[in-house]
């Protein structure tokens, strides 16, 4: 018989791998201490926005007309105990405030809660990025609190998925890599992902802390590669070249890769800023700061971006940002998310306003979660809405009704036409010819 499955935490990580398990073909069962997100859930509705995933969940959830029936949630660990052969263990590892270390609380008290319960075999799998270390840590844990003595177990398997793919990322991912201790975990997990292992997807088993620290390395080398193409936006600027072709012709060579080379006002969200910041907090304690040193410069580079982003508008519009009138198009830290975690468009745009400027922000989906960060700033229903009578637009966020925007017809509604594109994916020469003058990052102005 298929192994039962439950999920513990059900943010973006959890709740679509739980629906993802159901998906193909698993009796799944979703815990959350929020009693607000399980109702919420057992409606087929998610507390945040994710292509494709309050679909799967309806076509799942027990009690939904017409759904397999396969997946239901609760906030009961003892419940989740009883019903589950597997468990993944799904809760965040934010940032500590104030600090670079991440904070571990909801790990630790995701397997406090759990391991008292397991009194039968089962294999406990944590998914959530943690310092490399943790999970040996947590192992020796499950076995002093388990009832199940040694056979309830601890693997790694970290997941890779990004916001906006999270369905597919965890449907097709490109590798699955499982940290484990013993053959019987490592064959209950090629269970588990049997169809993607069978679709082609590679299965790499590693020790403990080699699967910890692929998930901390992918997301420092993603770091890096953008970092490294704004450093060379800033060069751009300095010597009147073009960063967007320099990214183009790097990205030809197969060894660097045209992926992650946009340049732009830097990277955001709720994953790569803290972990590479919890990366360099944990390298520390394990005596290895200078290894990975060079985060620091990754991380000051990406922050440099927002501010010199607000340089350059102040300069467009003039050299004072006192009362003028900004559209920003875009809060969410990347289009198809409405996450305004660490986002640098929202950054940006509190920044204007902290200085002076009457920020109008346009997002297609992340109004609600900006306003709640930023009450004072002006919201606006469309891109239209929000640029008028504005002396400048910011591209912030590039949601693809942004590309198709028509600049003459926004054009009709602006102050003035000067257009600030953050994300280099506008197309000059249409802007231009609409009479607007363009500035990016990293690109001649013209
Ligand atoms: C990231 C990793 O990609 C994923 O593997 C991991 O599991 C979680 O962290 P995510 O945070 O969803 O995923 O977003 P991602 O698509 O990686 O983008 C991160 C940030 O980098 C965004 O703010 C994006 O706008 C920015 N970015 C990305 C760039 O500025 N330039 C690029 O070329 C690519």
């Amino acid at each position: 018989m298929s192994p039962k499955i439950t999920v513990i935490g059900t943010g973006y990580l959890g709740a679509t791998h739980a629906a993802a398990m159901a998906e193909l073909g698993f009796e799944v069962l979703g815990l959350d201490i929020s009693e607000e997100k399980v109702a919420l859930l057992r409606r087929g509705r998610t507390p945040m926005y994710e292509p494709g995933l309050e679909d799967i969940l309806r076509r799942h959830v027990a009690g939904l007309p017409g759904s397999s029936g396969r997946l239901d949630f609760t906030t009961s660990y003892a419940e989740a105990a009883a019903f589950g052969d597997v468990h993944f263990i799904c809760v965040n590892t934010p940032q500590r405030p104030g600090e670079y270390a991440c904070d571990m609380s909801f790990v630790d008290a995701a397997v406090e809660s759990l391991a008292p319960h397991l009194a039968r075999p089962a294999l406990v799998v944590g998914k959530s990025t943690v310092p490399v270390g943790s999970a040996a840590r947590l192992a020796r844990r499950i076995a002093e609190l388990a009832p199940a003595g040694e056979d309830a177990e601890l693997a790694w398997n970290p997941e890779f998925l990004r916001e906006g793919f999270a369905v597919e990322d965890t449907l097709h991912p490109d590798r699955i890599v499982a940290g484990v201790t013993s053959e019987r975990a490592e064959a209950l997990l090629r269970e588990v992902y049997a169809a993607p292992i069978d679709g082609g997807t590679p299965f790499l088993a590693t020790d403990l802390p080699t699967a910890e620290l692929v998930k901390t390395a992918a997301n420092a080398f993603l770091s890096t590669k953008i970092s490294f193409i704004n450093a060379m936006a800033e060069i751009c600027e300095a010597a009147g070249g073009d960063v967007v072709r320099l990214a183009e012709a790097l990205g030809h060579d197969d060894r660097i890769g045209r992926k992650f080379l946009r340049a732009g006002i830097g990277f955001g969200g709720g994953c790569l800023p803290k972990d590479i910041r919890a990366f360099m907090a944990r390298a520390g304690e394990l005596g290895a700061a200078e290894a990975v040193a060079f985060l620091r410069e990754i991380d000051s580079i990406n922050m440099r971006r927002r501010v010199h982003t607000v340089e350059l508008t102040r300069e467009m519009l003039g050299g004072s940002l006192l009362g003028k009138r900004v559209a920003v198009l875009g809060a969410a830290f990347k289009p198809d998310s409405d996450d305004v975690r660490d986002s640098p468009a929202l950054n940006i745009a509190g920044q204007l306003h902290l200085q002076g400027a009457e920020v109008t922000i346009y997002d297609p989906k992340a109004t609600e979660n900006a306003r709640r960060v930023f009450p004072t700033l002006r919201y606006a229903g469309s891109a239209r809405e929000a640029a008028e009578g504005a002396h400048g637009v910011l591209h912030l966020t590039e949601w693809r009704e942004f590309r198709e925007l028509d600049p003459a017809v926004l054009g009709e509604v602006v102050s003035e036409r000067h257009l600030l594109d953050g994300r280099n994916t506008l197309d000059p020469a249409l802007w231009r010819k609409a009479g607007w003058t363009y500035r990016a990052l990293g690109r001649p102005t013209v």
